[in-house]
């Protein structure tokens, strides 16, 4: 028997490229090959890649730097880069690194199977179109294989938003939301392999609006209809933009048992000046309102946020602004960033903020968030979760699994507690988690 071709994915970024590197992973498999975690094995090696910051960029470059010395050892290896990077370099990829042959873009991905045909004939193979039908309809449908007990499901792409430090709305195209039958059905197909929890994915998820039968479903009226698939236990979405928070999925908050109390809603700055810069729209006023109304409906929510530090023009007051919003609001969770400038973006023409005050100003409101973070997760032992077991623990006996909060807890427990969802009492909180014991 031939052995099978192995493929190596690599993937960075957000969740929705751990989304795209499954089905990509299937389309290989369509092609012949097995999915290895080794790349010394591998015979094609993809980079599934992020362009948000220069430095999630570079890291592509000195990646492919690495991948030169191995591909000198096995000519026969083949090397694609898709994802954000592939969209916004395309041929530029190429020509900086010959050892390329496959550059795709997330616009593409359906029609990767004819792009692996070009590679094996030895061509370079090169898609980074914007699709005129939707490439949903034409990805492979997911091999009925058994999988874990929490999965992702993109439910919409792209962004209109055009925040002015962001490079989505290039990468990604225009914003895109998917049928709400197909996405209900592939939601009922994780189920019969063992999903328990589904993560609604978008880079702006609640400006979903599917369309069906001449009606549009909003994200409020998707959960509705996924919240009546029997095993499925639990509904997350991200990520969310505070302009598209509206009345109707907030109160789904306090109507949905199976909707998670967490949510992600960046904020990027507490400024108002600086949120008119950035073309957010929102104003520090209307998040804190959204947060009040959320917390008014869901006292227990914890509220995730993304920040920007150092956005061109940024002065010590509205640093201060933002402190002052954080310290207000209270975030269990929180993913903040020194601003960094993204060639085509208009922010990108504007001056920037010393790197040494941009870093200084890092520092200090990540030291706040991690104050917050750590607050919140102490505050959770003595109390009783709900925990959905997902895998096994690095101890023996323990089990791994997720709370409510998305709190990742460790707890003594048979594996065949996997996929189920039990009460814990936390006992102690960790590093980045919390270990509890489990309540009979
Ligand atoms: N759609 C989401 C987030 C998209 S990108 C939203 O609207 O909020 C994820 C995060 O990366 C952003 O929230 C922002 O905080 C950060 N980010 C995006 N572009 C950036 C840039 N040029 N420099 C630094 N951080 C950036
Ligand atoms: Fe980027 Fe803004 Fe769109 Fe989010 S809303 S993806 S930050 S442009
Ligand atoms: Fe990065 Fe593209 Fe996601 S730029 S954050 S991989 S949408």
């Amino acid at each position: 028997m031939v052995d099978k071709k192995k493929v190596f994915v690599k993937t960075y970024g957000c969740q929705m490229n751990v989304y795209d590197s499954e089905r990509m992973i299937e389309s290989f498999q369509g092609k012949g090959y097995t999915q290895t975690d080794n790349i010394n094995q591998a015979d094609m090696i993809l980079l599934n890649t992020c362009h948000i910051r220069e430095k999630a960029a570079e890291k592509v470059y000195s990646e492919l730097g690495r991948l030169k010395t191995l591909k000198a050892e096995n000519p026969n290896l083949k090397i694609g880069v898709a994802g954000c990077v592939a969209q916004a370099e395309g041929q530029e990829i190429i020509n900086r690194q010959p050892i390329v042959d496959l550059v795709v873009g997330p616009q593409a991905y359906h029609r990767l199977p004819s792009l692996i045909d070009k590679v094996h004939e030895n061509k370079k193979a090169l898609d980074t179109d914007f699709p005129v039908e939707d490439k949903f309809l034409h990805l492979p449908k997911r091999p009925l294989s058994k999988r874990g007990p929490s999965a992702f499901l993109t439910v919409q792409e792209g962004c209109d938003k055009f925040c002015s430090f962001c490079v989505v709305p290039y990468t990604r195209g225009v914003e895109v939301s998917r049928d709400p039958t197909r996405v209900v059905k592939e939601a009922k197909e994780l189920v019969s392999r063992g999903v328990r929890e589904v993560t609604l994915l978008g880079q702006n998820v609640n400006a979903y609006h599917g369309e069906f039968e001449g009606h549009s479903w909003s994200l409020t009226r998707l959960i509705e209809e996924l919240s009546t698939i029997q095993d499925l236990l639990r509904i997350r979405f991200t990520t969310s933009h505070p302009n598209d928070m509206d009345e109707e999925l907030i109160s789904a908050f306090g109507t949905h048992e199976k909707l998670m109390p967490y949510l992600h809603l960046p904020v990027q700055s507490g400024s108002d000046r600086i949120l008119k810069a950035m073309n957010r729209k929102h104003t520090s006023k209307s998040y804190k309102q959204i947060i009040k109304s959320l917390r008014s409906i869901r006292p227990d929510l914890l509220l995730s946020g993304d920040f920007i530090v150092g956005f061109p023009g940024e002065t010590d007051l509205d640093f201060q602004e933002t402190l002052d919003l954080v310290r207000e609001v209270k975030f269990g969770q929180a993913y903040s960033f020194r601003y960094s400038a993204r060639p085509g973006t208009p922010a990108a023409e504007k001056d920037a903020v010393p790197k040494e005050i941009a870093v200084e100003r890092l520092h200090k409101l990540q030291a706040l968030l991690t104050i917050q973070q750590k607050e919140v997760q102490s505050n959770m032992v003595g109390k009783t979760l709900s925990v959905l077991f997902e895998k096994p623990g690095r101890k023996v006996g323990q089990l791994i699994g997720k709370s409510e909060y998305l709190h990742a807890v460790h707890v003594v427990a048979p594996t065949e507690l996997i996929g189920t969802v039990k009460s814990v009492k936390v006992v102690e909180s960790l590093t980045n988690s919390l270990s509890g014991e489990l309540l009979i």
